[in-house]
């Protein structure tokens, strides 16, 4: 009964190009330069009665409007009456964007009257939930069956707050198997093949699942894969990884040169001798990747990779090795961090991924919870927008466990062992909308979304890591871990199509513990800024070809 072919279109998120966010940003946009011209006109009009031999300019100003509203007048014939408030909304978001991070709060929560004297006035639960959700004003022109729909076909929005297990009719029962369907039925994707193979990609070789993990083929709804990067030197984190995700990793190894040999040592030392080693078995899917400059001396056919087990009584090939020791440390190489996320994440078998780092460890359940929350179907997956699922991310320190749920990472948070992640660092890189809210606001049973955001005003610089879908946009190879700023073009991309940045209440990634304190590199300094200018006068003229403009949107 449940999915027409829109609703999986919007449940899956994963719609780059979606029409109809598309048309409404254009609709929305004609209103909002509307309501300015008509107000505009109204005081030219005035103006020409009160001073007399206007009649040039009005004429001309005239026209104009005309030549404006025509297409709006079009459009509003064929599209639900739009209520007037909304360009009111409008108005205040676009002023928001451009303000400071503490206004744009308060000016989220103050109430925004209705222009037009015929809507009925905004109750206080909506007030509040405009509050709670900036970008309300873009429900609609979804259907959605069961749905709490008021009269003009314009969703209440203070119900999908209070009323969505209900609203749709079905809680999910915890049956796995009905839970599987659902979320099947919903995201209607494709299953991918599940192969070796030696691949190019630019300028490097790709071994893609070099060494598989024993889950085999999967389902694409079936689970979300955790697709992530590493040098073999970051290979402890794998375990403590898995303990808490425990469902498929898609990892990228970089491995020039004679770095090759040790990450393979490190793989089968990780399949045969740590505790947790059946964890790395079942789940983690090893591809291996370098530069065509830096082939290794010799490469084992797959098939043979694990033919040799490792002697278990010699220690971790990752033990104790600085990352001086690596030969792409002695080459001087770039770490090529964002190839290594695109063949992680076009490797991933399932339709959800996390693409994150490696040291950055989720909190137990994420999966199976997340997956119920998609099962819901609950309103705000129905809107429009394309969407992706951000994770608060969090420090702790060097002698601190990882908290594993929300209410042992608030006590950690008052007791100072737990801080927002980069606060030291690169506070607004990382800093995520009502992130106070979310840590002030008592744990839950549910994943659900918290607050629906956007990568605007104070947020404009955000390099969220996020659950989202092989549909949103890849990030640039040209930018390398040395250089930072690595994920800044991707969050543009997702800025200019509109995505929501959906953030998940409940669910939050903790980096291993250890505390970052700014250290000076004159290297990577140097580095930094040569990848500024790349970005400045290649790339950002790139995007804007390619993806766009949007007002609020930046680098
Ligand atoms: C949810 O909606 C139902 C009717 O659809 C209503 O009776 C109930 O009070 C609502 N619950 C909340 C918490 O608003
Ligand atoms: C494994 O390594 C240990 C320590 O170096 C060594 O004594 C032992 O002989 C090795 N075992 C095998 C089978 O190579
Ligand atoms: C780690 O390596 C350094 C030198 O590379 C050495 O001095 C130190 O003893 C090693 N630590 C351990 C625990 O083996
Ligand atoms: C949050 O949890 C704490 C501790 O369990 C409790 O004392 C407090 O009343 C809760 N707050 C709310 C708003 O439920």
């Amino acid at each position: 009964m449940l999915p027409s072919a829109k609703l999986n279109k919007t449940t899956a998120g994963n719609m780059r190009f979606e029409p109809l966010g598309q048309k409404m940003f254009t609709r929305r946009n004609w209103l909002l330069r509307c309501s300015i011209l008509i107000n505009v006109g109204v005081i030219l009009y005035v103006g020409s009665h009160v001073m007399i031999g206007g009649g040039n300019n009005f004429s001309s100003g005239g026209s104009f409007l005309l030549q404006e509203q025509q297409p709006a007048a079009l459009q509003a014939a064929s599209q639900p009456p739009q209520p007037i408030a909304k360009n009111g909304n409008e108005l205040t978001q676009l002023e928001e964007k451009t303000q400071s991070p503490l206004n744009a709060v308060e000016n989220e929560a103050a109430p925004v009257p209705p222009a037009d004297p015929g809507e009925p006035p905004a109750q206080p639960q909506q007030i509040e939930d405009v509050a709670k959700d900036p970008v309300g004003e873009i429900f609609d022109a979804v259907q959605v069956p069961n749905a709490n729909v008021n009269g003009n076909g314009n969703r209440n929005a203070a119900n999908v707050e209070m009323n969505s297990t209900q609203a749709d009719g079905y809680i999910v029962t915890g049956d796995e198997k009905e839970l599987e369907e659902r979320v099947r039925a919903l995201l209607n994707c494709y299953d991918h093949e599940y192969e070796q193979q030696t691949l190019q990609r630019g300028d490097f070789w790709v071994l893609e699942n070099y060494v598989q993990a024993d889950h085999g083929k999967l389902k694409c709804h079936e689970t979300i894969t955790y697709t992530t990067h590493a040098d073999y030197t970051f290979l402890d984190n794998l375990v403590p990884l898995l303990e808490r995700w425990n469902a498929p990793v898609s990892i990228a190894m970089h491995a020039p040169g004679t770095d090759f040999q040790p990450t393979l040592d490190a793989i089968r030392y990780l399949r045969d001798c740590v505790a947790g080693n059946n964890l790395v078995r079942a789940f983690a899917t090893f591809h291996v990747y370098f530069s065509t400059k830096h082939i290794p001396k010799s490469i084992p056919k797959a098939k043979d990779a694990l033919k040799t087990g490792y002697n278990c009584s010699l220690p971790a090939p990752y033990f104790n090795v600085s990352s001086g020791h690596l030969y792409k440390a002695q080459k001087k190489l770039l770490y090529p961090v964002n190839v290594g996320r695109n063949i992680a994440r076009d490797a991933a078998l399932t339709h959800f991924i996390l693409a994150s780092d490696i040291e950055l460890y989720p909190n137990p359940g994420l999966v199976k919870k997340f997956l119920e929350m998609i099962a819901r179907n609950e309103l705000y997956l129905h809107r429009a927008a394309p969407r992706v699922f951000p994770l608060s991310i969090f420090e702790v320190d060097g002698n601190s466990p990882v908290p594993r749920d929300k209410t042992e990472l608030q006590e950690f948070l008052r007791t100072g062992k737990a801080i927002p992640f980069h606060k030291r660092v690169c506070a607004s890189c990382h800093g995520v909308p009502k992130s106070k809210e979310w840590m002030s606001a008592n744990e839950t049973d549910e994943l659900s979304v918290f607050h629906i955001g956007k990568r605007t005003g104070y947020y404009v610089h955000w390099e969220p890591i996020y659950i989202g879908t092989n549909a949103d946009p890849h990030y640039d190879e040209r930018l390398s871990w040395e250089g930072k700023s690595d994920k800044m073009t991707q969050g543009y991309a997702l800025c200019v199509l509109d995505y929501e940045f959906h953030i998940l209440d409940n669910a939050f990634l903790v980096h291993k513990p250890g505390i970052k304190v700014l250290k000076k590199d004159n290297r990577r300094a140097m580095l930094a800024g040569k990848t500024n200018q790349l970005i400045r006068k290649i790339i950002y003229p790139e995007l804007k070809i390619m993806y766009g403009t949007r007002k609020g949107c930046a680098v």
